[in-house]
Formats: structure tokens, sequence, C-alpha cells
């Protein structure tokens, strides 16, 4: 099948390389063209474990394209993916004007009929827009060719994303055609697991499952940090009740670990967007507004725990932080908690050591040079003459430590833990006083 995509950032990536490795014939499409220069020589603009290898793989092969011209484009695909970026509009909701501008370029160059699939996570209402957008396109070049639109969003993790791909819980599209039901069925039909969990629906059913997937997985990690915050103070350890609760299948395990926040460029992008849909519409999602309010004070707990452990005072402090993506297996910093803290850190004027496996390059570029800011080149030189230690991301390798070793290191021997990686006793036991999330006395 020929297959379109527009948009070569995360999910469109993504996306084409796991469509052209099981034998599709993919075109990518971007308007970046250095992006599409590097991609052709098989360099990825992300970090995303095994992306790689497999889109050299199919570069080599010839099934995955590259192009930055849009006439090429749309005239390749049958299917028509837009996976551009929706980034956040001053107000919150989704700005949509990439996701638009794909829909006039394919309305512009289409000579033949064609089936667009909106991959972009998109307000609901949006495959009208498109829709709308295309046949205007259509209209005024005077043809008469049929588009249908249908939505068909992305639930990629960052980090797990061709895993996700492949062995995901579900595929929904929403369409009322029977002709794009078909295309669908056959572009996911390789994928030989996921075709039962193929799940028609309608149109705008689709585009608000992506959002509601989202907020309801953000509130539980709210809900959660909630309680974590309660059992802090009622001398009660999070991790046991996590364990309590989890067994409860109606419960489950996963999504309730408490932590610094939430962070990304889906959770709070999408519960924002979801909370501004429902203003557009005089409707006071309530719940939305706390899930966003808990998890942007849980992002100021780090600091607020330090400087505590500090007596508020945390100038010429030197704060070594470990981990500053907004989560293992990433590059990604946006909306990371770590951004929360290092800001707030150098406000009171301390000066911060910080490595993470990965991130660096992001944060140098996120930040640039400053004299309060050292990247250390592992996780020992950043603690190599630092007062106290933050971990901000639980990646594999903070989760083994010689404490006795640390202690040394600190100048004064404390730890604050946002993603609660230690056993309380051990790391007490030698010494080093230990601040992690909701476990008894960890104020
Ligand atoms: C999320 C969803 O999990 C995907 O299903 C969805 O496709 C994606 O957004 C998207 O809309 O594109 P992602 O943002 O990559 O994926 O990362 P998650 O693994 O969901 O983690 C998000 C944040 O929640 C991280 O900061 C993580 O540390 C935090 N988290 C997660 C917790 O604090 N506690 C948990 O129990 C789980």
């Amino acid at each position: 099948m020929k297959i379109t995509i527009f948009g070569t950032g995360y999910v469109g990536l993504v996306t084409g390389t796991c469509l052209a490795d099981v034998g599709h014939d993919v075109m990518c499409m971007d308007v970046d063209t250095d992006k599409i220069a590097r991609l052709k020589e098989g360099e990825i603009p992300i970090y995303e474990p095994g992306l790689e290898s497999m889109v050299k793989a199919n570069v080599a092969t010839g099934r995955l394209r590259f192009t930055t011209d849009p006439e090429v484009a749309v005239g390749f695909g049958e299917l028509q993916f837009i996976a551009v970026g929706t980034p956040p509009d001053e107000d919150g909701s989704a700005d949509l004007k990439y996701v638009l501008a794909v829909a006039e370029t394919i309305g512009e160059y289409m000579q033949e009929d064609k089936v667009v699939v909106d991959k972009s996570t998109v307000p609901v209402g949006t495959a009208d827009k498109v829709l709308a957008t295309v046949q205007e396109r259509l209209d005024s070049r005077g043809v008469d060719l049929k588009v249908e639109v249908c939505s068909n969003p992305e639930f990629l993790k960052e980090g797990a994303a061709i895993e996700d791909f492949t062995h995901g819980a579900r595929i929904i599209v929403g369409t009322d055609s029977e002709r794009v039901k078909r295309l669908m069925r056959e572009c996911y039909a390789p994928y030989i697991r996921l075709q039962e969990k193929l799940m028609f629906m309608d149109v705008r059913a689709a585009e608000l499952t992506k959002y509601a997937a989202n907020a309801m997985l953000a509130t539980k990690i709210s809900f959660m940090n909630e309680i974590a915050n309660l059992a802090e103070r009622l001398g009660a350890d999070v991790e046991q009740v996590r364990r309590g609760i989890g067994s409860d299948p109606r419960i489950g395990y996963h999504f309730i670990y408490p932590g610094c926040g939430y962070g990304g460029s889906c959770f709070p992008k999408d519960v924002q967007a979801l909370e501004r849909t429902a203003r557009d519409i005089d409707y006071d999602a309530e719940l939305l507004g706390a899930v966003e309010a808990v998890n942007n004070r849980q992002k100021q707990t780090l600091f607020t725990k330090l400087s505590n452990a500090f007596d508020g005072n945390l100038k010429g402090r030197t704060i070594a932080v470990w981990g500053l993506s907004f989560k293992p297996n990433t590059d990604d910093m946006r909306d990371a908690p770590s951004r929360t803290l290092m800001e707030a850190l150098w406000q009171a004027g301390a000066k911060v050591q910080a490595y993470d496996p990965e991130a660096m390059r992001e944060c140098r570029r996120i930040y640039g040079e400053r004299d309060d800011l050292v990247l250390a080149g592992d996780r020992v030189q950043a603690v190599k003459g630092a007062d106290a230690l933050v971990i901000c991301t639980e990646w594999k390798e903070f989760r083994s430590v010689d404490f006795h070793w640390l202690k040394e290191q600190l100048a004064m021997p404390v730890i604050v833990d946002g993603r609660n990686l230690y056993d309380t006793e051990a790391v007490r036991e030698a010494g080093l006083m230990y601040y992690a999330v909701g476990r008894g006395d960890s104020l």
C-alpha cells in the first residue's frame, strides 16, 4: 500500500517507519529541508530506542522515502497521514495551523481521490475542519475529486514507541465510510495481533478518545500525588498504599506511581486543551482543572523539600541533579519537573551540577552556557563537591547506589528523591537524610 506521512516529528517518523517495516511503501514529507536531508542519511532527529536502525534498514530497502516536495508527497499515497505538531496556543487550546496547512496542501495538489488520516492530537471537530479545508481548495481549483477524512489517534509512549505501535492495546479509527474502513484495515493488516484490536467508531468519538485516555492517565497520577502528599503528612508510606490499592483489579497498578509530577509533550498539553474545549462550550470541567493544579504544585515539591532541608537558604549551595528528561529512555525535557526545580534553584542563588544519560545536549540547547549550570560527565561527577542530591528521573542507572559512598560525596547528606527509588531504611542507615515522595516523614 502507498502511504504518505506529513510530519517527521516523533509520531510521524515512528508511524512511517513501522509501516514501511511491514512492507508498505511510505513517503515521509516535512518542510524542514535540513531534517529531511539528515533523515535520508539515516540520521534521526530524536532519541527513541530502536528507531535509528529501523529507519536505516527501511531507507536501504527503498520502502521508506523522504521528501520536502508537497506535490510529490500528495501524489504518492492513497492514505495521507497528518502527523504534524499541534502546539498549545496562548490560551491552552491546540493550535491547528500546521494541521490545516497540510489539509490545504492536499487540496492543492491531489489529482485523484484521497483518504486523509488525522494522526495528530486534535480537538473534537478537527476532522470536519480538515475536510472543509481540503474541499475548499478543490472547489477553488474547480476539480471534482472525493476526499474522506478519518481520525486515527496515536497512543505511543516516548521511549517505548515501536513496541506501542506494533503491540498497542487498540487502534482507534473514527469514520463512517466503508471505503475508509477497508483501507485502514489494509494498512494495519500486516500487524496480525493488531487486527482484532481495530476499533471503528464515530469520528468525534475517536477524537475525544485520545484526550480522554491521556486525561484519565494524568488524573490517576495527580490523584496518587494527592494521596502521597496526604500520606506524608499522616505518617503513612504511600508506596505501601500504592501496592494496597493497585492489587484491586478495578484500580490496577499502572500509572499510580507518585512522583514529582507528570511532564512531557502530551499530558500537560492535552489536559489543558481538553479543559479549553470544555470552556469553549461553556462547560466547567472542574476535575481537569484540579488535575492540572495538583500537577503544577507537585512539580514544586522537589524545591520545597530541598529548601526546607536547608532552612530556606540555598544561596551559594551546589545541588546535584540526577535525571533531566521528563521520564527515562528519552532526551525530551518538555515540561520536565527537572526544569521547574533547576529554575527555582537558580532563582534562589544555587548552582546545579546535572547529569542525564541522554538529555545533556537538550539541556544545553534549552539553557545555554551559564555559570550556575555544570553538565557533568556521569552520575559520579555530578555529586562531586555537591551539597545535596535531587533525583528527578528514574533512569535505571540511578537505581543502585552505594549510600555510604554517596554520604562521603555530599557536604550535607541530603537526598531528595522525586521518584521513590530507594529503600528508606537502607538510605537512612547510611546516615543520609532521605526526603522522598509520600513516605512518612518526607516533608
Ligand atoms: C503519553 C501516554 O502514555 C501515551 O499513551 C500517549 O500516546 C502519549 O502520551 C501521547 O499523547 O503522545 P508519554 O508522554 O510519552 O505518553 O509518557 P508516559 O510514559 O505516559 O509518562 C508521562 C509522564 O507521567 C511522565 O512524566 C512520567 O514520569 C509520569 N508518570 C507516569 C508518573 O508520574 N507516574 C506514573 O505512574 C506514570
